[in-house]
């Protein structure tokens, strides 16, 4: 596929890449990134005799990332996978549902479907219309603060605040009653988290692909059936929620077909919480590594916007995206054939210091802060402006209400190579 001149990974960079604990080793993750940027920016993974992948170009600088995501035209997100995916995965989704992937949603149609579907809800996620939500944020945001405060001073900061705050912030805008939410919380971890076994929940350490196909399966039945009954609802009974707007959608005059409606509701339902609790949990670990940052940002609120946005880099909750090669191009030097793969890695981008000086710092101030973490051109994050209020909208509770705060404890990082972030964050904290 590609031509003989090619970058080729070594094989054992190409594994630390693609192998999902390395992401929980973010440092040395980092390191290798910089190697790369420097010394092949795009470069070839190809699969030693029997490994159970398709090659693909790993781009790890912030320009050549930044130039795919918006060449939508040449950059497709369909025919192959958006999410790097084992061969066995996908041939079990084709088997399963015959398409390359489990849930069709926004994220793999490109245009002319992709752009009708966008403006379905692209209006609803505007920050005019998420204005109406803010009371409603801010008394999600101090229930929760309400049930750190009554379990500290000690506590997991992402099992009490950053994992169930954004969950029931997306579960409200869907519609989904309370009661209901743990199970959505496990579901969305068995699709996005499925290689972590702490968060699949299964309490496998080493799942075969074939287990962690089938895991994953068993989540989008689940949710496929559980949004078809809330579009029945939505259908005789409208409200202003994004899930009636969803379910009365029609496209070219018609309703939405059944697979694709269940993929939206999915993709809402999971891209809206997972990503953001690794945000609010990055953010916190950073002013709790740094206490006097609490302090000045308790005393001078116009820093917040900037402690969301630098976390929002510093994490970079959705570590990479695929896209496929709908002609033959050039990028970083490398001839890309049409049909090839190629891994746009967002973490890589982010750290890139010929965009971000001194990169791995947190560093509040940053500006201009033209991160790459929701994405860019006409996938873009959809709610990237519910993420940033969410987040801001949280922060503000917490410094109304938290006097001081500090590590306790290690945390932790998923093992995953999609979305990544911190599983556990220890910290111990004064009440106001
Ligand atoms: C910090 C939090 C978040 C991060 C880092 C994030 C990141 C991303 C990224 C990288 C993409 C793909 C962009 C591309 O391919 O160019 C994306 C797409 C998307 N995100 Fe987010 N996201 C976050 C929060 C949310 C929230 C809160 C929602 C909704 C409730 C959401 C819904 C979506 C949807 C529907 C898409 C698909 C858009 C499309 O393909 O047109 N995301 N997000």
């Amino acid at each position: 596929m590609a031509s003989k001149t090619a970058a080729v990974l070594p094989t054992d960079v190409a594994r630390e890449v693609i192998d999902p604990h390395s992401y929980a080793e973010w440092d040395s993750l980092l390191d290798t990134f910089d190697r790369l940027r420097d010394e092949s920016p795009v470069a070839l993974v190809q699969p030693e005799d029997g490994e159970l992948f398709d090659p693909f170009w790993l781009v790890t600088r912030y320009e050549d990332v930044m130039r795919i995501s918006k060449d939508n035209a040449t950059f497709l997100n369909n025919p192959r996978p958006v999410v790097f995916s084992l061969r066995d995965a996908i041939e079990f989704s084709r088997k399963a549902t015959g398409s390359n992937m489990l849930v069709d949603s926004l994220v793999v149609f490109d245009a002319p479907i992709h752009p009708k579907y966008r403006r379905l809800t692209q209006d609803w996620f505007m920050p005019r219309n998420l204005a109406k939500m803010e009371d409603e944020i801010h008394s999600i945001a101090n229930a929760t603060v309400d049930r750190l405060i009554a379990a500290g001073p000690e506590v997991d900061f992402v099992q009490l605040v950053s994992g169930p705050y954004p969950l029931h912030v997306v579960m409200q805008i869907l519609g989904v009653p309370e009661e209901d939410e743990p199970r959505m919380q496990m579901l969305t971890q068995k699709l996005f988290g499925g290689q972590d076994a702490d968060l699949s929940g299964t309490g496998m350490e080493n799942m075969t692909p074939d287990q962690v196909v089938q895991l994953v399966a068993g989540a989008v039945q689940t949710f496929e059936e559980y949004f078809a009954k809330l579009a029945a609802q939505r259908r005789a009974n409208p409200t202003d929620d994004v899930a009636s707007v969803i379910a009365n959608a029609t496209v070219d005059g018609d309703p939405l077909p059944e697979r694709d409606m269940a993929g939206y509701y999915i993709i809402v339902a999971t891209a809206g919480h997972d990503t953001t609790s690794a945000s609010t949990a990055g953010a916190m670990m950073a002013l709790a590594q740094d206490p006097d940052q609490w302090a000045r940002v308790k005393a001078d609120r116009s820093l917040l916007p900037g402690i969301v946005e630098e976390a929002i880099r510093w994490t970079t909750p959705v570590q990479h995206f695929m896209r496929t090669a709908a002609k033959d191009v050039e990028i970083g030097g490398q001839s890309i054939k049409k049909g090839d793969w190629l891994m746009i890695n967002y973490v890589s981008a982010n750290h890139d210091p010929a965009q971000f000086d001194d990169p791995r710092k947190f560093d509040a101030a940053r500006s201009p802060n033209r991160h790459l973490a929701f994405g860019a051109g006409a996938h873009q994050c959809l709610g990237l402006h519910l993420a940033r209020m969410e987040m801001k909208i949280l922060f503000e509770t917490l410094l109304d209400r938290i006097e001081s705060i500090e590590l306790a404890g290690e945390p932790k990082r998923a093992v995953s190579t999609f979305v990544g972030g911190l599983k556990t964050l220890p910290i111990r904290f004064q009440a106001s």
